[in-house]
């Protein structure tokens, strides 16, 4: 079973998933790694998910539409929005931002400005 490191505000917590685990699903049923990793929409839409992959993103599907238009350049910086895949393997990722609970929009603001969708 894939084992999962997160890096946070100083903080580093490790934990075991299921294969082909949604990180952002198992943190909304309570389960590791919530209440570690922030999240919002689950939908790839708000961008509060984004973290950068630290080892692991070779075994990681490509970026998806709304990976590359939430993250934009910060692709290339190794970000990833972890609602949009499902592992299967060994990661290591690190989040920015507050710490749960101080979440909301804090995340966010840390990206690139959306442009308004019609979707
Ligand atoms: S939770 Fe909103 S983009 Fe991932």
């Amino acid at each position: 079973m894939p084992q999962v490191m997160i890096h946070k505000n100083g903080e580093s917590y490790a934990g075991e998933v299921k294969e082909n685990s949604n990180l952002v699903v198992r943190a909304g049923i309570r389960q590791f790694p919530w209440p570690h990793l922030n999240y919002g929409c689950g939908m790839g839409r708000c961008g509060s998910c984004a973290s950068r992959v630290i080892s692991g993103a070779d075994q990681l599907p490509a970026p998806n539409w709304k990976e590359e238009k939430a993250l934009g350049a910060r692709l290339a910086e190794g970000y990833r929005l972890m609602c949009q895949f499902w592992i299967t393997a060994d990661i290591e990722i690190a989040q920015d931002g507050p710490a749960p609970g101080q979440r909301r929009g804090a995340a966010a603001a840390a990206l690139p400005p959306r442009r308004p969708t019609q979707d």
